[in-house]
């Protein structure tokens, strides 16, 4: 059985079955509101519902009266009021079968994968977006596109090796000519290009994916926004592909690199901020009222940034646009 849709204030409305969840049957309908770890886990699918009732589950990154779409099924009927939403066309989604032409142990526990797409055929995606890898058992991992859209002939991903990981345990492994099948793109962490205003990059590990495409993005297309890239993690071993950093340096004007890392003597060594990323937040940037912030990382890292820049450094909560990172088999795409 079938319930319908509406969005709030508008004629748009989609069908979803009973125990299908809310984000899903409208990215099936290509009706895309926020999301990122579709797990119940970062809290950006939150939203109202207006009218009807849903079966909504716990979870602490549920905010009081809003729902987690990713998670809620109708029981009824619904009008809905999501934070965003816009069409897309879902046929714009494709498989490929890529072939591995690079693998490198780019950091202590990561791999730079380098993956081309058959002959003649090219990906289509915004910078910030992400894949799905399948695996033989029909699980899927869900990994940023590193590389800017205009290298479309390609795929760059940054494989943080988890112990014990199902797929990850097996990425040093791959060699050049090894096959893996993709999906993409999904997901809609993705630079607002009518914004002129400044951009702080906060990224914990390999969060540094995403944002590498936004900003390997902004020089391509010329863009000039100030920038201030912060990148956190244990110590200097975590901090990988530098040279990007560099070419950002010389060709974003006023680009600002800030590590932030938990090592003192590394810290210091390269000119970085001694602590975690939201402290370096707070101590680098005063106030970040007509910013926008864009956050990667794990669901603690990316909620404590939100709370600094939010609560505390005078954001517009609209304008703190974050990709969580939850390790395990990805959710089906919808
Ligand atoms: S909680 Fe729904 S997308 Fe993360």
């Amino acid at each position: 059985m079938a319930y319908d849709i509406r969005i709030a204030g508008t004629d748009l409305h989609f069908a979803c079955e009973a125990g299908q969840n809310v984000l899903d049957a409208g990215l099936k309908a290509g009706i895309e509101m926020p999301y990122s770890c579709r797990k119940g886990v970062c809290g950006n699918c939150a939203g109202g519902v207006a009218r009807g009732e849903v079966n909504s589950p716990p979870s602490e990154a549920k905010p009081a009266g809003q729902h987690l779409f990713c998670q809620c099924t109708p029981l009824g009927d619904l009008e809905i009021v999501p934070e965003a939403w816009h069409r897309f066309d879902p046929s714009a989604r494709k498989t490929f079968t890529v072939k591995v032409f690079r693998n490198t142990l780019a950091a202590e526990d990561v791999s730079v994968l380098q993956l081309r797409l058959p002959a003649g055929q090219r990906a289509k995606f915004k910078a910030g977006q992400y894949l799905q890898v399948s695996l033989p058992d029909g699980s899927r991992r869900s990994y940023s596109m590193a590389n800017p859209p205009h290298e479309s002939d390609s795929l760059q991903l940054h494989i943080r090796h988890v112990p014990g990981g199902q797929f990850t345990q097996l990425v040093p492994q791959l060699k050049a000519g090894d096959t893996l099948q993709v999906e993409l793109p999904f997901g809609n962490f993705e630079l607002k290009e009518e914004s002129t205003g400044p951009m702080l990059c906060v990224v914990g590990g390999t969060g540094f994916a995403p944002v590498k495409s936004l900003l390997d993005d902004l020089v391509k297309k010329g863009v000039k926004r100030p920038v201030t890239l912060i990148w956190g993690g244990r110590n200097s071993g975590g901090l990988y592909l530098l040279a990007a950093v560099e070419r950002w340096k010389k060709l974003l004007p006023g680009f600002r690199f800030l590590p932030a890392l938990e090592d003192a003597a590394d810290a210091q060594a390269h000119d970085g901020f001694h602590g975690r990323v939201d402290d370096a937040v707070r101590t680098h940037c005063p106030q970040l009222a007509g910013h926008e912030v864009y956050c990667c990382g794990s669901p603690p890292m990316v909620s404590a940034v939100r709370k600094a820049c939010v609560e505390e450094r005078g954001l517009d909560p609209h304008h703190f646009f974050s990709d969580v990172f939850v390790p395990g088999p990805a959710a089906p795409p919808g």
